[in-house]
């Protein structure tokens, strides 16, 4: 089965064609993020405005780098949710009316779904069961995925995603949105010399709280700045983010020993932090399976929700097709 994932949750117009939810046959990606920059995060109107005048080119692009034609694709899907309601209706109604009027059928995807979908297209052999811990800039969360849709939640954010935190540390510290890829390239010149807390919040609680963490930092600043001392920003985002890297590992693993599960799956823009990736592989030694995506497949794109809308379709039931700008796992 032949699927084309549309993704514009966000700030970043995504189209792709995906075969049996496993393999890309072509997978595009328009990027706003020189125009989001100039404000230091996304503004959601403009983003809507772009995923307009973008939806088009890209899907062009998608069709002729497959050699695919409309009439070879047996199934559309597109992001309903969670995301910024504008971005989401852009692709949603771009993907409903290409259904309408081709008769092809339509599905609506759940994005963090499809962040756990991108490894699939990443790893041809994975299969459920596995812990998946998703971290991308709005979310956390923490899952048993018992089949490829079906999961029990553990433990979500309580305030700040991971992403968030990593985005609103950089802006304090004057570096370029969005925060997380600048802070693990620089954070691999510094030595971890500031001591910032490790919040785990109750013993037996598997969710994630990152603005204590993220206080903590711009105290440091405040100070700094107070006493007239230069901050060492290397040092400070190797600190910072090896403060988010030993929660997220922690909690983890805690929840797999639980479990008794020796696969750990993660998605979302976080997972493709470096110190992440190779702090979950040392923890784990021989007997845990680490899997994350590639670079280009752990932050936003289409493939992941051509993948999410073959397997939602796999599922059968009946397709949900409007926008939710809150939907979440559990
Ligand atoms: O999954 P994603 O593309 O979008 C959402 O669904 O939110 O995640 C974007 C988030 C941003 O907060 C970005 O700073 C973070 O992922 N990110 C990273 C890295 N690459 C992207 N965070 C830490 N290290 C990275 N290498
Ligand atoms: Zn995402």
């Amino acid at each position: 089965m032949i699927s084309l994932g549309i993704e514009t949750s966000c700030d970043d117009t995504g189209v792709a064609i995906v075969e049996d939810g496993r393999k890309i046959l072509a997978n595009v990606l328009s990027s706003q993020i020189d125009i989001h920059r100039l404000f230091g995060g996304v503004v959601p109107e403009i983003a809507s405005r772009e995923h307009l005048s973008n939806f088009l080119p890209v899907l062009d692009t998608v069709l002729e780098e497959s050699g695919l034609s409309l009439e070879d694709i047996d199934l559309i899907g597109a992001t309903r949710g969670p995301g910024l309601i504008g971005a989401l209706l852009v692709g949603l109604t771009a993907g409903r009316s290409l259904s309408l009027a081709t008769g092809i059928p339509f599905v609506g995807v759940n994005h963090l779904q499809g962040h756990i979908c991108a490894n699939y297209l990443t790893h041809p052999q994975l299969k459920p069961p596995f812990v998946a811990l998703i971290v991308s800039g709005g979310h956390s969360y923490l899952l048993h995925v018992t089949d490829y849709l079906d999961y029990s939640l553990y433990g979500k954010t309580r305030d700040d995603a991971a992403g968030e935190a990593f985005d609103k540390v950089a802006r304090a510290m004057g570096l370029p949105y969005p925060g997380g890829p600048v802070i693990d390239r620089l954070a691999k010149e510094g030595e971890e010399t500031y001591k910032l807390p490790r919040v785990l919040l109750e013993e037996n609680s598997y969710d994630f709280s990152f603005s204590g963490l993220k206080t903590a930092v711009l105290n440091e600043l405040n100070r700094s700045k107070q006493m007239g001392e230069e901050i060492r920003k290397a040092d400070l985002a190797r600190s910072f983010q090896q403060a988010v890297v030993d929660v997220l590992v922690e909690k983890t693993y805690r929840l797999a020993e639980e479990l008794g599960e020796r696969t750990i799956v993660l998605a979302g823009g976080v997972s493709a932090n470096s110190a992440l990736k190779e702090a979950m592989v040392q923890r784990g030694g021989e007997e845990y399976k680490i899997y994350a995506p590639t670079p280009k497949l752990s932050t936003d794109n289409g493939a992941m929700i051509a993948s999410a809308a073959y397997f939602t379709h796999l599922k059968g039931g009946r397709p949900q097709v409007f926008a939710d700008p809150n939907l979440g796992l559990g």
